[in-house]
């Protein structure tokens, strides 16, 4: 998959070539304003519109974007309502005023970190990808803007880049290792979120599920979850200790200690 920078408009040109040089991408002049389907040399553009980073797919016909938002109504709608009696609070073992400290380590958009950080953890977010990192550290840079609540939400959560595999932390410094490394199988019917599609395209077949948990077992002091598809497979060959059920996914624990 090939991504650029785009140069287009008043954004900061300095901005736009930082992030060429820290990601080592190249960059594109557009005019402004620009269509991505007319762009053909690229599948992906990265560009700074209204102050965000923004990931813009290109040509054909299922051009979209996506950036990291936490003030979006929908993540915040799930982080207030009842997200103390959700699955993913059961999962993490979160009864009464006690928080786990917990690493997202296969971050993505952040969704489930802030999730989890909205439940007051700590959470450490890993993440491999250098775009989709750089969208993360983006949406995060931009708490001046969310607001009282969502910032102090978004002060309990820190950013990492690396792999998991090759993830040196202090050792027994997380209570829960939270993974999601895969996305969701496309079948026909299924409804595959479109920021999750287009993210799935950009990062092709994850297929190293297996050896994540074993390396989550041996960073977490008290449990890993695991979240999965309704109907997919347990990751690796053994099976969790305990398994949460919703109506489309499903987190599956391993107890440590
Ligand atoms: C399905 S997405 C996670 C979505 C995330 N839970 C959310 O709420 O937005 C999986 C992410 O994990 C990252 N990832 C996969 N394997 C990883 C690894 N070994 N170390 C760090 N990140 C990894 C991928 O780059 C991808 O961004």
């Amino acid at each position: 998959m090939k991504v650029a920078v785009a140069r287009s408009g008043s954004d900061s040109a300095e901005r736009q070539i930082k992030l060429s040089t820290d990601l080592d991408l190249p960059t594109i002049e557009l005019p402004s304003p620009y269509s991505p389907r007319e762009v053909t040399d690229f599948d992906y553009l990265l560009v700074y519109r209204d102050s965000r980073l923004l990931l813009q797919t290109t040509g054909g016909a299922q051009t979209g974007e996506l950036c990291v938002d936490f003030s979006d109504a929908k993540l915040n709608h799930r982080a207030n309502s009842s997200i103390r009696s959700q699955n993913i609070a059961k999962a993490l073992g979160i009864r009464g005023s006690q928080r786990p400290v917990v690493l997202d380590a296969t971050a993505g958009l952040g969704k489930d970190a802030f999730l989890i950080a909205s439940l007051g953890c700590e959470v450490s977010l890993l993440e491999r990808s250098a775009v989709v990192h750089a969208l993360l550290a983006d949406g995060l840079a931009r708490t001046g803007c969310y607001g009282q609540e969502i910032g102090a939400i978004l002060g309990r959560m820190k950013l990492h880049f690396g792999d998991l595999l090759e993830f040196v932390a202090d050792s027994q410094q997380f209570d829960v290792v939270y993974l999601d490394p895969m996305f969701p199988e496309r079948r026909k019917s299924a409804k595959v979120k479109k920021d999750m599609a287009a993210l799935q395209q950009l990062l092709g077949h994850q297929a190293d599920g297996a050896e994540l948990l074993d390396c989550a077992k041996l960073l977490a002091k008290k449990r890993v979850v695991v979240k999965r598809a309704k109907l997919s497979p347990h990751l690796g060959s053994g099976k969790p200790d305990i398994e949460f059920k919703g109506s489309s996914s499903r987190y599956d624990v391993y107890i440590i200690a």
